[in-house]
């Protein structure tokens, strides 16, 4: 049969509270027009992140009433511990609270003033935690990225050419590491290829600087890898995702993506020594060893997690329905990142919304009608997120103006999914009637969050 079907039942249900266009008009305007201030009742389709949002297994949640809540040396810490080592292949596991505190733990120790850490593309709290250390952050995207029509493979790869002048320019001795971050997600949830690891890996071991991996969607590329690169077609999730660790000397994860649990992360580290000194920092930050910042029954639910999302089925249904909306789009020709990603569809809001300037924010303007058309909530990702001020006080935009809809794992069905796509194109069909926006206030720091906006007249 050719119709993929999501590979579960549902158990258990959550209400979608309705709300009407006229309801939305004044909720957005409470709002200030920021989707980030809208409160979750008033939303009915939540495309806001793909992060802690995913719904959880029978076993999960079964998992989660077996959790040892031992302060020391719990169960449920070396079931975790034992699954995360069968999957990386390292020794050393540190659980943390999520992404971003193991982040925090290994740019505190690796990072600091005068050094590099290098990536394909750093995510923003990634990003954030190595410029806090003093040390800077550099992206070098593959050429292939920066064309958004181009249907490449792996377009979420790191230029190894680049990475390669850059070491031999400057030296290894001030790079702290390579951090590969997999899927790329501020590149449009695109993969990297088992041959691009290998390479930057190659690169990296030659000048003795530590390679590290943003493991947050694992799986999605390994299904990528295994779907779309010569020799893999017949090896399993766990071998490629085995194959891609061995490449590196250590890794970060955010178990709110690829491990369908609410909240989580660990680092996982082949060097006993590095592994001492994140262990003496996370007992100061985030906890005893055996529960980083967790539950015992939040470290169940992760490593039951771990085993379910390499699933080939679900992997199946999980890449497919990202690609249907593309297929949607396709049809009316609505520009967004080419191929469709992993975890997420990237609007093209500097093309869609081609009328607003981007000094305007179009793909603010961009998520405001999506919300009040048919209450989907995404998320800006172009000048609002990343836009800085030149000393003029002109605004210094990124190359792309996106929206980013991002879909929780296991929790929208296909009518969902359908409903979507029918507001995307009728917000394009009626275009013209959007306007854009100004900031009317904005803090310092990662001021997407808090910005308030009013419509430009
Ligand atoms: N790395 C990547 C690639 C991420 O996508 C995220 C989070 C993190 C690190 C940080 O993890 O949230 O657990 O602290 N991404 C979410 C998103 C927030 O919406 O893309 P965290």
């Amino acid at each position: 049969m050719n119709t993929i079907i999501e590979p579960f039942r549902i158990k258990s249900v959550e209400p979608i509270y309705f709300t009407t266009r006229e309801e939305r008009v004044h909720i957005l305007k409470k709002a200030h027009y920021n989707p980030f201030l809208i409160n979750a009742r008033d939303v009915i389709i939540d495309l806001l992140t793909d992060s802690g949002t995913s719904a959880m297994s029978s076993e999960q949640w079964a998992g989660v009433m077996r959790g040892d809540e031992s302060y020391a040396g719990s169960d449920s810490f070396f079931r975790f511990e034992e699954t995360v080592r069968e999957i990386t292949n390292m020794p050393y596991i540190i659980p943390t609270h999520q992404g971003r505190a193991s982040e925090k733990i290994l740019f505190t120790i690796m990072g600091g003033k005068g050094k590099y850490v290098l990536s394909n593309t750093l995510f923003d709290t990634t990003r954030a935690n190595v410029e806090f250390s003093g040390a800077e952050g550099i992206d070098f995207r593959c050429p292939e990225s920066k064309d958004p029509d181009l249907e490449a493979p792996f377009k979420g790869n790191m230029d190894a050419d680049a990475l390669q002048s850059f070491i031999a320019e400057k030296g290894p001795a001030d790079i702290s590491l390579v951090m590969l971050t997999i899927t790329n997600n501020s590149g449009g949830g695109q993969p990297v290829s088992m041959a691009n690891i290998k390479e930057v890996s190659r690169i990296c071991r030659s000048y003795g600087v530590p390679i590290f991996i943003d493991a947050c969607r694992f799986a999605e590329n390994a299904y990528f890898i295994k779907q779309r690169e010569k020799g893999y077609g017949s090896k399993s999730i766990p071998e490629i995702a085995q194959e891609m660790f061995s490449y590196a000397d250590g890794c970060t994860m955010s178990a709110k993506k690829d491990a369908f649990a609410n909240i989580g992360g660990f680092i996982a580290i082949v060097d006993e020594l590095l592994a001492e000194k994140c262990r003496n920092l996370l007992i100061i930050t985030e906890g005893f060893p055996t529960y980083g910042g967790l539950a015992g029954r939040d470290l169940e639910a992760i490593a039951i997690g771990l085993r379910e999302v390499m699933d080939e089925d679900y992997l199946k249904y999980r890449i497919r329905s990202i690609e249907y909306i593309g297929e949607k789009l396709d049809k009316v020709g609505i520009p967004y990142i080419k191929p469709t990603g992993g975890h997420a569809v990237y609007l093209d809001a500097e093309r869609f919304m081609n009328h607003i300037p981007v000094h305007e924010y179009p793909g603010q303007a961009l998520c405001s009608a999506l919300y009040l058309e048919g209450g989907i909530r995404g998320v800006e990702i172009g000048s609002v997120m990343f836009g800085k001020y030149a000393a003029d006080g002109s605004l210094v935009s990124p190359p792309m103006e996106l929206v980013r809809l991002a879909i929780p794992r296991r929790v929208y069905t296909q009518s969902h999914i359908d409903y979507v796509a029918e507001v995307i194109v009728d917000v394009y069909r009626k275009k013209q009637r959007y306007q854009g926006y100004r900031i009317t206030h904005e803090s310092p720091l990662l001021r997407h969050f808090t910005a308030k906006f009013e419509p430009v007249e």
